[in-house]
């Protein structure tokens, strides 16, 4: 490589508030993997002067000009020292890694690659804003995943290239690498297509404002400029220019092409893709035409020329198949292809599209849907319904990237629900984000080297605006970097909910439209069986902050205990915390009343079996005492389809019972409504039982936000076995949950 040494002297002063605090506290999120800290610290209030050794002069143009926007020119300075030096063969060190240390002479960041430099750069920026001074430090760090991503919907709410260019600025602080853009999908097609006009000439546009009143009012498109339409698109020039502002920062922008399912706008203005041949009466693409394949084909085409990433996004979930199966162009092409079912043709699409994307040098990334009917050759999974097809992905041998909905779909709620504007369910707190490790304990280390990393989800369905969006993202995406960044073993909850309250006002300042942590107190709760009691455990998102809480119904105040660990209940009680800032109380106080019950650990025969994806950890999960919290998919809640719920327990001996209760969810986000009508029974022979009482639901199928009940019995019988039988609504499609039955 034809490398020289480039000397600039450029002086240098970060723009930074001068404040008077002497010594920075280190406060770098994603938190670095080694961290050595000296005493003393650098005066930078004079500024830097930036030494840049071993760079091409295009590439060191790229990183100085970056750095020239971040800070100020100054004549005077302390020196910054970027070193791009060889990697050494002998010792394994990822790409991304980088080498920064301050000490009285400077600071020296040097790396093996333009990314290392970058990411080294970052950390910097972090330490110096706001300062004065910066601490002696010497920092070894390179990420745990080479893929860190975040991805946003731009299809059923429309964002700007400003805004997007804004996230991408966030993503490049928190070193993130892979913005993922979700421009395609039925509420609106947003990338021009030049073979294809009517795509951003119609299928952009629409008349309702929020994808819900478009959802339930016809699904309609109109001609873009129609008075009052809502809607947009990038063209191509757009989305290079947002491509190039990434690759300044290390970022590669993945696009995301859906099909053959989520494509009712393309098969609205190009109807003849579509099973019917009419617009309007599928969301799926008909793959036994091969105009199908010249479409797509056509389309990524263009997409490949305006996106450098190797993987390319196809889609691939939640294809409904229905249509193909009454369609004679998709059957006579199974026939022809010995397809023995519509995943198979499904597989078939995906695994030909693999091999068009594979002639032009890329490679195929779909949602885990790809894995029905068989898994084409190349291709990489990203797993978002749990972690079962990453999973099985990575065990046959396929790259995946994580997104669990569970811990990395930030459309769904950050706080409780009544205190937040209206997301399409599930509950994800920042802690919960925090808490993911992308690489499950099953696989061995040879198959978890195919997790190439995660990635959060922000789906728009109930996210209308750019603040709102910002809302959703931040701080959860702080989290989400921590994840992808930084080894397991150098992640502390404690310690990180201390650097993010303290970033918060930061970003704030910058202008992102940041949710700020909750001061409610949490509960989490548990059987334990071993204690005959309810270990509660409180936690908070605020720092420095502490709970203290009673037991006796007694409001908490300075006197009361400090929690410091799991609360024992013993049969029945309340427990009441509150947060404190020193001797003054924050937010309000919470109460709770817990209860060591009869049926906890007791055997449960399923008359219906459990849905594989929701079995909240098996058949005592009913009866272990933990209630489930605000998402369905929290690991407490079991899920039911088709049939309902049908669930016998064995209490062992018969006794009297006095109460039987069980707890359901509706949130119609997910599709989850509660029971039409539950039948709690019992008997002393598991043969015989005598109806106890028949519970009708009186919540209206269309009631939204997430909502909890009880169905149950009051009285005074004696019985052994419990038979608890919950009707579901009849909604095709739709699910019962459940987390808990409680008998007294
Ligand atoms: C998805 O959430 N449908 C990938």
């Amino acid at each position: 490589m034809n490398k020289y040494l480039i000397f600039l002297l450029l002086l240098v002063v970060f723009s930074c508030q001068q404040k008077e605090s002497a010594t920075a506290e280190l406060n770098l999120i994603p938190k670095p993997n080694s961290v050595e800290t000296g005493s003393g610290n650098l005066d930078i209030s004079t500024g830097f002067n930036i030494v840049a050794q071993n760079m091409e002069s295009d590439t060191a143009e790229n990183l100085l000009s970056y750095l020239k926007k971040t800070v100020t020119v100054s004549p005077s300075g302390k020196k910054l020292q970027l070193v791009l030096q060889p990697a050494r063969a002998s010792v394994p060190e990822p790409d991304e890694a980088y080498w920064l240390k301050v000490d009285k002479t400077g600071v020296r960041i040097s790396a093996h690659s333009m990314a290392g430099l970058f990411y080294g750069v970052q950390s910097l920026i972090q330490l110096s804003e706001n300062q004065t001074h910066i601490p002696f430090v010497k920092i070894e760090d390179a990420p745990r995943f080479a893929y860190r991503g975040l991805h946003i919907d731009a299809s059923r709410h429309f964002v700007s290239l400003d805004f997007l260019k804004k996230q991408i600025d966030r993503m490049a602080s928190l070193k993130l690498n892979r913005f993922h853009w979700h421009f395609t999908d039925g509420p609106g097609w947003r990338i021009e297509i030049k073979k294809y006009p009517k795509l951003t000439g119609i299928a952009a546009w629409r008349m309702e404002p929020t994808w819900k009143e478009w959802w339930n009012s016809g699904r309609k498109y109109v001609p873009e400029g129609t008075p009052g339409a809502y809607g947009g698109y990038y063209t191509q020039d757009e989305a290079r220019e947002l491509v190039r502002y990434a690759a300044e920062r290390h970022i590669t922008v993945i696009p995301e092409i859906e099909m053959p399912g989520h494509s009712e706008e393309v098969l609205a203005v190009y109807p003849h893709l579509s099973c019917t041949g009419k617009p309007y009466t599928s969301s799926e693409f008909c793959i036994g035409n091969e105009q199908t394949f010249e479409f797509l084909e056509n389309v990524l085409t263009e997409i490949i020329d305006i996106f450098p990433s190797e993987l390319i996004h196809v889609g691939g979930d939640e294809a409904s198949r229905e249509h193909w199966e009454k369609c004679p162009k998709c059957q006579a092409r199974m026939k022809a292809e010995g397809l023995k079912d519509e995943a198979e043709l499904q597989s078939y699409l995906i695994t030909r599209i693999e091999k068009f994307m594979n002639s032009k040098g890329r490679r195929l990334l779909g949602w885990d849907e790809i894995l029905d009917g068989g898994l084409a050759p190349d291709a990489t999974v990203m797993s978002w319904r749990g972690e079962q097809g990453g999973i099985a992905a990575a065990q046959s041998g396929h790259d995946v990237v994580m997104t669990p909905g569970e811990f990395c779909y930030f459309d769904s709620y950050q706080a409780n629900p009544g205190t937040q504007p209206e997301a399409i369910g599930g509950f994800l707190p920042i802690e919960k984000v925090y808490s993911y490790n992308p690489v499950p304990a099953v696989l061995s280390d040879e198959e978890s080297k195919h997790i190439l990393g995660v990635q959060a989800n922000v789906w728009a369905e109930y996210i209308p605006s750019e603040k709102h969006m910002e809302y959703m993202i931040y701080p959860r995406l702080l989290a989400l970097a921590e994840v992808a960044w930084t080894q397991p073993e150098n992640k502390s909850w404690t310690d990180f909910r201390l650097r993010v309250n303290n970033a918060i006002p930061g970003l704030q300042q910058k202008g992102y439209n940041t949710f700020t942590l909750s001061d409610e107190v949490n509960f989490s709760h548990y059987a334990d069986s071993a204690a005959n009691a309810v270990s509660v455990t409180l936690s908070t998102e605020k720092a420095p902050v502490e709970i203290r809480y009673t037991t006796d119904g007694s409001q908490p105040n300075v006197q009361s205990p400090v929690y410091s660990e799991p609360v024992q209940v013993k049969d029945s009680a309340t427990v009441t915390a509150q947060l404190f800032a020193g001797e003054k109380p924050l937010g309000k106080p919470v109460t709770r009343r817990f209860d060591y019950h009869k049926a906890i650990g007791k055997p449960v025969i399923y008359n219906i079996p459990v849905n594989q994806y929701y079995p909240a950890g098996g058949e005592k999960a009913l009866v272990n005492g933990l209630m489930g919290g605000l998402s369905h998919g929290d690991g407490r809640w079991q899920g039911f389809m088709t049939n309902g719920m049908d669930v016998t327990i064995d209490l062992g001996s018969s006794q009297p019972i006095q109460s039987v209760s069980g707890r359901f969810m509706q949130s119609i986000g997910p599709w989850i409504w509660f029971p039409k009508e539950v039948v709690i029974s019992v008997s002393d022979d598991n043969n015989t039982f005598t109806e106890l009482v028949r519970v009708k639901n009186t919540v209206s199928e269309k009631e939204t936000g997430t909502l909890f009940q009880n169905f149950g019995w009051q009285g005074a019988t004696n019985a052994r076995y419990i038979h608890y039988k919950a009707v579901p609504n009849g909604i095709k499609g739709g699910w019962v949950f459940v987390d808990e039955i409680v008998v007294w």
